[in-house]
Parts: C-alpha cells; sequence; structure tokens
C-alpha cells in the first residue's frame, strides 16, 4: 500500500533539479522572443468548466471524448482539467471584453495540460505546452508572422524542424469536402480500421489523420482538400504562403494535414522533428475564426499554436542545455570552526553582492570539500584555514585549470567579477 504512494501516477513525472534548467532556458528564450513579438503572458485556470472543452474544441474529437479527467465538484458542476488552452485563452478574451480595445491581442502560456492518453514515448498525461494566440486579425500576415517567430525561436535552441501546412477550408467550402469523404469512404469500409469506420460517420476528416498502416491506400485515393476549396480560402491560402516564402520559413504543404481540434479554419500547420520518433509533432497549430462565437461572443478572428515542451526537451542539443547550467561561481572551503564562521559570513556578503556561493555543512575533510566542489562544477574555490584567517589572505584555486594564488578579499571580488564578464561561472 504504501509502496503505491511512494510512485507519481502513471503519465505524470517529476522533473528533477538537475533537468530544470533546460526547462528555464526554454522558457526563458520563448519569453525573450515571443515579447520581441508583441506577445504578452496570460495565466488561466487549469480547472474550466467541461462544457468549454466539448464546445470548444468540439464533441466528436478524442479530446474530448475519451481523454480529458472530468471532475463533478461538491456543486454537481462538471468540470476538467484543461486538455489545451486555446479555448480558455478565448474564454478569458472574451470574459474580460479585449476585444474592445484597439488592435489585436497577443498573449501567450506555459504551463501544463492534461489528457487521458494511452502512454507511450513523448506522450503524457500531464504534460506542458507553450502557446501563443493572436486574437483580432484575418489577416494572412500575422500567420506568417506567428510561424516565423516560432521557428526563430526553434532556431535559437538549434532545434532542427520541419513545418507542414495545409488549409482545411471554412464553413462554406469544407461541408461540402466532408459530404463527399464520407460517400468515397461508405464505400470503402471493410478496408479500414475499427476508429476509422466510426469516424467515416461521425468524422470523416479525422480519417486522413489514422496512421494505421491498413488505411492508407484508402486515404491516398481520398479526394485531396485543396481541389474543394473556395475561392476566398484558396486566396488565403496562396497569401500565406506568400509571406511565409517571404519571411523565409520553409513549408511543405501536406494535403492530407488535419487536426485533432474542431475549431480550425483555412490555415492548419504542425512543426514535426524527425529526432522524436513516433509522436513526432512538436508544434501543432492553425487558424480559428469561428470558436469565440461557438463559445458565446462576438466573431473573433484567431491564429496560434502549441509547443510540447517536454518533446521540445526531450531533442534540445547537448550544449544548449549546458548553457541554461548556472552552477556556483565560487565554493568556500574551511579547516576549522573559525574559518567556518568566516565563511558564513563571506558567502553572506558575495550572495548579497549577486554572486553564487555554496559550502557544505559536514565539516568533512578539505579532499572532501573540494570532491564536492567538483561535483557541483563551481568555477573556483576559496580555501580558508587559520593561516589564512590570521594574514587575511586566501587561497584562490581555479577550477579549470586548478591554478592557486593568494587573494585579498578585494581580489576575489575582482575575480569573480572578471571571470562573470569574460561569460565564465
Ligand atoms: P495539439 O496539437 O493538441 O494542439 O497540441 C500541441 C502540441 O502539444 C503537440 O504538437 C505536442 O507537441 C504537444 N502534446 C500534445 N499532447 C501531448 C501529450 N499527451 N504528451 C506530450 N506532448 C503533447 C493544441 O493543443 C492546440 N491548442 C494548439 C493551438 C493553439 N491551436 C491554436 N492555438
Amino acid at each position: 500500500m504504501v509502496e503505491t504512494l511512494l510512485t507519481n501516477l502513471p503519465g505524470t513525472r517529476d522533473i528533477l533539479p538537475e533537468e530544470i534548467s533546460s526547462w528555464h532556458l526554454v522558457e526563458g528564450a520563448a519569453r525573450s522572443i515571443f515579447a520581441r513579438y508583441g506577445f504578452e503572458e496570460i495565466r488561466t485556470p487549469l480547472l474550466e468548466a467541461t462544457e468549454l472543452f466539448a464546445r470548444g474544441i468540439g464533441g466528436e474529437t478524442d479530446i474530448v471524448g475519451k481523454q480529458m479527467y472530468v471532475f463533478q465538484d461538491q456543486s454537481g458542476k462538471s468540470m476538467s482539467l484543461r486538455p489545451e488552452a486555446t479555448a480558455s485563452v478565448v474564454r478569458s478574451y472574451l470574459q474580460h471584453s479585449m476585444y474592445r480595445c484597439a488592435g489585436l491581442a497577443k498573449l501567450y502560456y506555459v504551463g501544463p495540460m492534461f489528457r487521458h492518453e494511452k502512454k507511450q514515448k513523448g506522450r503524457w498525461r500531464q504534460f506542458y505546452q507553450i502557446g501563443a494566440e493572436a486574437l483580432g486579425s484575418e489577416h494572412p500576415a500575422i500567420e506568417a508572422e506567428v510561424i516565423e517567430m516560432m521557428m526563430f525561436f526553434l532556431e535559437s535552441l538549434e532545434i532542427r524542424a520541419h513545418l507542414l501546412v495545409n488549409s482545411v477550408g471554412d464553413g462554406k467550402c469544407r461541408p461540402q469536402y466532408i459530404e463527399s469523404l464520407g460517400q468515397k469512404l461508405r464505400g470503402r469500409l471493410a478496408d479500414l480500421c475499427e476508429d476509422c469506420r466510426r469516424r467515416a460517420e461521425t468524422n470523416p476528416l479525422r480519417v486522413l489523420d489514422c496512421k494505421v498502416e491498413t488505411c492508407q491506400p484508402v486515404i491516398d485515393a481520398l479526394p485531396k482538400i485543396a481541389d474543394h476549396l473556395c475561392t476566398e480560402c484558396s486566396q488565403h491560402f496562396e497569401q500565406v504562403k506568400s509571406y511565409l516564402q517571404e519571411a523565409g520559413v520553409s513549408y511543405e504543404i501536406v494535403p492530407r494535414l488535419v487536426r485533432g481540434l474542431d475549431y480550425y479554419v483555412r490555415t492548419a500547420f504542425e512543426i514535426v522533428s524527425g529526432e522524436l520518433g513516433a509522436q513526432n509533432a512538436l508544434v501543432g497549430g492553425g487558424r480559428y475564426d469561428g470558436l469565440a462565437e461557438v463559445l458565446g461572443g462576438p466573431r473573433v478572428p484567431g491564429f496560434g499554436f502549441a509547443m510540447g515542451l517536454d518533446r521540445l526537451i526531450m531533442i534540445l542539443p547537448e550544449e544548449v542545455r549546458a548553457k541554461g547550467k548556472r552552477p556556483p561561481e565560487l565554493f568556500l572551503a574551511y579547516l576549522g570552526d573559525a574559518a567556518f564562521r568566516k565563511a558564513l559570513s563571506l558567502g553572506r556578503s558575495l550572495r548579497h553582492k549577486g554572486f553564487s556561493c555554496h559550502f557544505e555543512f559536514t565539516g568533512g575533510s578539505l579532499k572532501s570539500q573540494l570532491r564536492e566542489a567538483n561535483r557541483l562544477r563551481a568555477g573556483s574555490v576559496l580555501i580558508i584555514g587559520e593561516q589564512e584567517l590570521a594574514r587575511g589572505r586566501y587561497i584562490l584555486k581555479r577550477m579549470e585549470d586548478s591554478t592557486q594564488s593568494e587573494v585579498s578579499l578585494e581580489d576575489l571580488v575582482q575575480h569573480l567579477q572578471k571571470r562573470r564578464c569574460a561569460g565564465l561561472k
């Protein structure tokens, strides 16, 4: 019994201190780059009314139908842990009448999402997303700008990824396409997997997304949405592509790309990485001009994306990870009680000056303290013994080449400052 209390739930995990520097690095890069594009952070609750997601994402989707964590609170109200944040952001945008302010609302978020999915590499039940939503513009250039921002962010982390785009049409042209898809599928039901047989009736578009091998020949022979787009959707897509080209963003058009959420119209996109394995989608997004109305608000065009942070961290290059690590600038090693007290007061004053200092409290030998400094990858070590205390001069050891010199406390501060300016720890 007790053992189960000592294990986290399947599909969840602890992000331990040795890994957290990579998370901080990635989140910091997102905050810095998104701010340059005018995005501001929004934090919405993890719990929302179930109806928000059922209506926003679509009752027939796998997310709403199979993957949500749904609860009833004491009053009997149904609420869910958010499986994604777009519906919440649009809810908040409407609730706070952000549409009354002139211009575009550019909002980004960082945080956990919850989906009860089958466990698989790169697939978690509590996972993290960084997402951005631009609300209030139908312009195709905003789409290229948001995608360009995402690619810039990935490049800054030396992640190589591939952009896939498609247009899924809109309320005018998509129903006819779905109708013709349904017709074709009904003639091939025997060749489809069980899920697709169901989807052929409930949501034929989702068949395009099926990964089951035996369904592939049927899907390849299905009509393409590109041949069914109305003039407006087709022109819009042409413009998105031309803005992407002007921004120097390369892409591949994938006519089969449909997304697992019902709110998308026109542009849908994914960014995939070959390094991820089967769950290769790093980013998913698109346009959702009808979502605000579906939730009971005015018509507000929107475009955005969400990136899987867990997956991004999995493929973050080692050199980039190393940049996020912040080992102590100074380790204070001491011999004897008086030196220990000096280390405490010196550490305090250096920390107040902005430097990171560590020491250990076990009173171990100098050798064991130096071992600890090595383990922590401290930049320098200051050795304080009785003699050093008496003379007010200490031994400073540079850990990268093990050179030693005698320094005063002023010399020490100068040494730490110089190293910081030189970008050394
Ligand atoms: P999504 O495609 O469902 O889109 O999720 C976006 C990304 O979240 C995926 O590409 C993947 O990297 C990550 N992700 C999804 N599920 C899991 C999981 N179980 N474990 C680990 N990572 C996962 C959305 O969520 C939309 N709200 C995106 C959007 C924003 N569209 C417009 N604005």
